[in-house]
């Protein structure tokens, strides 16, 4: 038996958890529990970065004391992953003592090898990345380039520890170990930049309070980053008396640990990280997981950009499971996404009301009606035309290969493939002819028996992905009783033949009712008007304007894009071209162009698109352009998106601009074209 240690990152408090937050805690829960499947003695961390600058402003801010912005945020995060039914083992908080004991003893080692030194750090300072830049680095108008916001000047006496020291050993441990990274393409990334040359790093500040003591220096406290990163040991007890999960997990000959990380973090944990491991003589990870952004709208979904998705509507409405199999099926591990309330209700109506819901009501039904429950054994448990066992052996091979390989969107299109091989043979038999024919009865057993072993093959696969629901759907096919624990072997449930027969066989509750897109779709235009309305009405702010069908965010210029500058964004996935045409542009003329009250970036605009009547479009242009100078311009509108209520005004449709710096540039047609001629 292996001892495998799955990791996210600790998350900071200053901030309530959305959606890129639950992705990751997702992915580990998912392998957290796929691992345990497979025999492995799993350790699965989570936790919270409470400490640092950013965190002592947002609780300045608030008005209270970081410890207690610190303590309400984690109880979201608590109540949170119960609903999603995470199954960590351990929650680290940085601001407890167990922790610091641990960050203590790193630095300890680390000073013993004579890594730290003193220096005047004088330097431009981006709080919210807690990071120094060179002015080169910087943005035009000397801004962070993560956060396009003004830098901090500072100068202060710092420890400094000799990150130079390991560019060597670093590159060498790429070689050694190209899995340090993955994807391979950002272990590329990370080995360019340490090959092209590594400066020390400053590992103490003098000016935040809110941290952990630097040992040995007093009026020194640790570097966030530094703390942070110590936690997935602290966590094990290293630093502590008791040792036996930093001995079983970390430094065990079987252990292997694997770090899941967004891309924004990759460069802290594939160069930083195993540097101060080297240091401090101790065992380095074996791999550092990087997978992409969420996206709305092609921002990253985060705070600070604005877009920000927040789930409980979403859980509240059709529970953990639905969520976390969409986020799992929708992103290929390791590329950026774009998240969607259309496709998550694709998604959920497609596959699972219909193949997985639906089929296994109507194979239930038909069980019933035939055989009072069961269908009875056949004998030599092969389908009719003999060729489903072996598909399903197939597809069960490739689901375990890349659950492996964390693909988890081809690992389920493996269990799905073979749902859909066993719709089409279901089709073909069409055993709900034969219900009545005595001679047909073997036969008809053979079908549905098969059909079910199939779909059971294709839920016990899906355990991990839906811990909730399918011991549920288990239950509804017979094959897992009332008061019995779904299987813990996986291997061995994926088997075919592990269906009794026979047996009586309850009626089935429906287990993935079908979402009304219309009426959800509604319903969430809505919820995020009445919160945008209590949002600017607290904080008298410009709406959050992440709904997709809204172009006044793309246009905002005071929320800057969090893109990564270390990593730099995926190149933008390639789309089908009727992918394209699926969204309608048109050039329309400006008729009628007016601010919008209290708003000072939306114009509410009538535009001529060669309709009966002009469409009032509102766009986040207010800064640039003044209305009576767009009055007669010709634009091109998106013409079939969804309406959207921006400050209480209908918008149907939406302006293309180019956006330098944040700054909307509108886009027009190189001569004048007839009102309502297709772009493309
Ligand atoms: O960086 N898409 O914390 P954090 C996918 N405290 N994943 C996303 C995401 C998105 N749009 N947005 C956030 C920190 N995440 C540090 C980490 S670790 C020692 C210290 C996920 O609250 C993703 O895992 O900013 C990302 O790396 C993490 O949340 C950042 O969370
Ligand atoms: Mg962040």
């Amino acid at each position: 038996m292996s001892c495998f240690y799955v990791t996210t990152p600790i998350y900071y408090v200053n901030d309530h958890p959305h959606i890129g937050h639950i992705y990751t805690t997702i992915v580990a829960d998912t392998v957290a529990r796929y691992r345990r499947l497979r025999g492995d003695d799993v350790y699965f961390l989570t936790g919270t970065d409470e400490h640092g600058q950013k965190i002592e402003r947002a609780a300045a801010e608030r008005g209270v004391e970081p410890i207690a912005l610190a303590d309400e945020v984690v109880a979201r995060y608590h109540e949170l992953w119960r609903t999603f039914g995470m199954s960590h083992d351990d929650f680290i908080r940085t601001s407890e003592p167990r922790h610091a004991a641990g960050v203590r003893v790193i630095i300890e080692r680390m000073a013993a090898q004579g890594d730290f030194y003193v220096d005047r750090h004088e330097g431009l300072y981006c709080v919210r990345c807690e990071t120094f830049y060179t002015e080169k680095e910087l943005l035009d108008g000397g801004l962070c380039p993560v956060h396009e916001a003004p830098v901090e000047e500072r100068s202060e006496e710092n420890l400094f520890f000799r990150l130079s020291k390991y560019e060597q050993p670093l590159l060498d441990l790429y070689d050694r170990h190209p899995d340090f990274v993955r994807p391979a393409s950002r272990l590329n990334e990370v080995r360019q930049f340490v090959s092209q040359g590594l400066r020390d790093l400053s590992v103490s500040r003098t000016s935040v309070d809110w941290a952990v003591p630097f040992p040995g220096h007093e009026g020194h406290t640790v570097y966030v980053w530094l703390d942070a990163l110590t936690n997935y040991i602290s966590a094990l007890g290293f630093g502590s008396d008791d040792t036996s999960l930093y001995d079983r997990f970390w430094a065990g000959d079987d252990a292997r640990a694997v770090h899941l990380v967004g891309k924004d973090i990759l460069r802290f944990h594939a160069v930083y990280w195993p540097a101060f491991l080297l240091s401090a003589g101790l065992p380095l990870p074996n791999t550092v997981w990087a997978h992409g952004w969420w996206l709305r709208d092609d921002r990253k979904v985060s705070k600070s950009s604005g877009a920000v998705v927040r789930p409980e509507h979403l859980i509240e409405r059709f529970g953990g499971d639905a969520l976390r199999f969409y986020l799992l099926r929708d992103m290929a591990f390791g590329q950026d996404a774009g998240f969607s309330d259309e496709a998550f209700i694709e998604r959920f109506n497609g596959d699972l009301a219909n193949d997985l819901g639906n089929t296994v009501s109507r194979l239930v039904t038909l069980a019933r009606r035939a055989f009072d429950g069961l269908p009875p054994e056949t004998g030599d448990g092969e389908d009719s035309e003999g060729s489903l066992r072996a598909i399903a052996a197939e597809a069960v091979e490739t689901f375990l290969r890349r659950m492996d390989e964390f693909a988890f969107h081809q690992a389920l299109d493996a269990l799905w493939r073979l749902q859909q091989e066993m719709s089409q043979y279901l089709v073909r038999q069409e055993p709900w002819k034969k219900l009545k024919d005595e001679s047909a009865r073997a036969e008809v057993s053979r079908v549905l028996w098969s059909c079910m072993e199939a779909t059971r093959i294709v839920t016990t696969g899906l355990l991990p992905v839906l811990p909730e629901v399918a011991p549920n759907v288990l239950r509804a096919l017979g094959a897992l009783g009332a008061d019995e624990s779904p299987p813990t072997d996986l291997e061995a449930a994926l088997q075919w033949g592990g269906l009794a027969a026979g047996g009586t066989l309850p009626a089935v509750e429906p287990l993935f009712p079908r979402i009304d897109k219309k009426a959800y779709l509604a319903e969430i235009v809505a919820a995020r008007e009445a919160a945008q309305e209590t949002q600017s009405m607290s904080e008298s702010a410009e709406p959050d304007t992440s709904n997709a069908s809204v172009d006044a965010a793309a246009a905002s210029t005071d929320s800057s894009t969090e893109t990564s500058v270390e990593t730099p964004a995926e190149a933008d996935p390639r789309i089908q071209i009727d992918h394209f045409f699926e969204v309608v542009l048109k050039v329309a003329t400006v008729q009628a162009a007016e601010a919008v009250p209290k708003s000072k970036k939306l114009l509410k605009l009538q535009v001529e698109i060669g309709e009966d009547a002009p469409r009032t479009v509102v766009a986040g242009i207010a800064k640039q352009y003044a209305p009576e100078d767009l009055v007669g311009r010709q634009v091109v509108v998106v013409a079939n998106l969804q309406p959207a209520k921006l400050m209480g005004i209908e918008s149907n449709g939406m302006v293309l601009a180019a956006t330098e710096d944040g700054q909307p540039v509108l886009l027009h047609p190189e001569r004048r074209v007839p009102d309502g001629t297709r772009v493309s």
